[in-house]
């Protein structure tokens, strides 16, 4: 496997574990409280880290300089974005997840790009 694409699986499988593992504390606490950003942590981190990651694997021609662009903005997006929804819903400001919704959807920018410029698969 290329090394983006690994990277990628990596990001969102952690997410994923950190992502459910919330859950967990959220069901057993009973306070919900934060299920958004719970929410974000698994769809933004999991699911769409993983995509990015089955995108790479099949189309290798698409893991250049760009590709690695996509995988910082994408990573700082969700490492922002993530605390910034519980300080949000915290009532402790806004600021950090304005600047982790912009990372965010800056990274899809990037990838809309790369799939158009490199297609979707080796052919
Ligand atoms: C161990 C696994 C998980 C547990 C125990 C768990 C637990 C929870 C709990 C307790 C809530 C709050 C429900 C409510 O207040 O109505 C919630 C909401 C949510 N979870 Fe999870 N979750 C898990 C995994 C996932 C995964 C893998 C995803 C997505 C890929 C996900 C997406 C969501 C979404 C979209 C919401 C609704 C958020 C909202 O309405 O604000 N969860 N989850």
């Amino acid at each position: 496997m290329n090394n983006i694409a690994r990277n990628f699986l990596l990001v969102g499988i952690v997410s994923l574990l950190v992502g459910m593992a919330w859950g967990i504390q959220m069901s057993a606490s009973g306070d919900h409280g934060l299920s958004a950003a719970h929410a974000h942590l698994n769809l933004i981190g999991f699911v769409v880290m993983s995509i990015a990651a089955i995108y790479y694997r099949l189309t290798p021609a698409a893991t250049g300089t760009m590709a690695t662009v996509h995988f910082v903005t994408a990573v700082l997006g969700v490492v922002t974005i993530v605390p910034g929804i519980v300080m949000a819903v915290s009532g402790s400001g806004e600021t950090l997840a304005k600047i982790g919704s912009v990372l965010t959807i800056l990274s899809v920018v990037m990838f809309a790009s790369i799939v158009w410029k490199h297609g979707f698969g080796s052919n």
